[in-house]
């Protein structure tokens, strides 16, 4: 049953709920899963359009909100990142207030944390991160309801971060599992730890929920006994291309090899909100393999396609969750 306390609300970053209301979302997306999976109708909207606003690119999250719009009988309009005024010829401010008219529901993908923010307090209808520069609320949701499906539980799991852990992933996942109780550490150079304002932030609802937060630049001792180890791409989204030899330089000893999924333990689970760099099948793995001569760069192509890579299980859940929090705000 559709629970009830979301209605109205938007779904910024995972800082604005309280553990039961994520463990509530978690449990609705799984509900909607089992009854996806067995074939049992959940068009429960009928005359509800909602917006789908990107302003940087998406293969996830712009089709897992298009399927569960369709599964719930909502109709979703697609702006891509030059199909709209937004930004360039028209404020954020009026942007919202005009989708508001129109739409019962807004999800924004873009840069500044702010600008979804914004739109959420002109829009009059809620608004969905899609992805920020800051977080990636949804991509959360759909980490913790795939930690829960293969581990049974949040609470006390152990996910180790390794990468940049400054931006959208690593603050995010940072959040989440203070939120869930979990056990998290940013395995990683120092200056890619994410920032004190938000360390400090997530230690007082750590108090609070008994999750552990610990910073470790050793990978080594950083990952031993974790049930989780995450990675991102090294360079994200909107970050200018001459970081990359820097960011090769710096995060290569935070690469996901198989001696550190072994050194970890046989409990180990290996995950990648994607897109992934672990092969040169993609033309920016090409470009990075003629310029910088690796094959792979977050992880490696044999953890990646290993029985302990979980990362399409974690794909998949996007569309469920994002469905839960869709369904729950309308
Ligand atoms: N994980 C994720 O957000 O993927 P997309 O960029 O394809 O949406
Ligand atoms: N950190 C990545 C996440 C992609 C889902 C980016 O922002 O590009």
């Amino acid at each position: 049953m559709k629970p009830g306390i979301f209605q109205g609300r938007s779904f910024l970053k995972l800082l604005d709920y309280t553990p039961e209301e994520i463990n509530c979302l978690i449990d609705y997306a799984a509900q909607l899963k089992k009854q996806k999976k067995t074939g049992i109708s959940h068009k429960v909207f009928t005359n509800k359009n909602v917006a789908l606003v990107f302003e940087k690119t998406s293969t996830r999250t712009r089709c897992a909100f298009e399927v569960a719009a369709a599964d719930l009988g909502i109709h979703p309009v697609y702006l891509e990142p030059t199909g709209s005024q937004i930004g360039k010829k028209e404020s954020i401010a009026d942007t919202a207030r005009v989708l508001g008219r129109m739409f019962d529901g807004i999800e924004y993908r873009g840069f500044g944390q702010d600008v979804v923010e914004e739109l959420a307090k002109y829009a009059g209808v809620p608004v969905w991160n899609g992805l920020t520069n800051e977080f990636h609320p949804t991509q959360i949701l759909a980490d913790l309801l795939t930690i829960r499906e293969h581990f049974g539980a949040l609470k006390g799991k152990k996910l180790v971060y390794m990468g940049d852990a400054r931006f959208n992933m690593g603050n995010s996942l940072m959040v989440g599992c203070a939120k869930m109780g979990m056990h998290f550490v940013a395995c990683t150079a120092k200056k890619y730890f994410p920032n004190d304002a938000l360390i400090n932030e997530c230690k007082k609802i750590a108090e609070e929920t008994g999750a552990v937060l610990e910073f470790i630049e050793d990978p080594i001792s950083a990952t031993k006994g974790a049930h989780v180890i995450y990675t991102d791409v090294w360079v994200s989204m909107g970050e200018p291309d001459e970081v990359w030899s820097e960011r090769i330089k710096e995060l290569t000893p935070y690469r996901v090899t198989m001696d550190i999924m072994k050194n970890a333990g046989e409990q180990c689970r290996f995950m990648h909100c994607l897109p992934a760099f672990h092969d040169l099948n993609t033309t920016i793995g090409k470009q990075i393999y003629d310029k910088f001569g690796i094959d792979c760069m977050e992880v490696t192509n044999e953890v990646f396609e290993s029985d302990k890579s979980i990362v399409f299980d974690e794909a998949e859940n996007r569309m469920h969750t994002i469905k839960a929090v869709m369904a729950a705000s309308l």
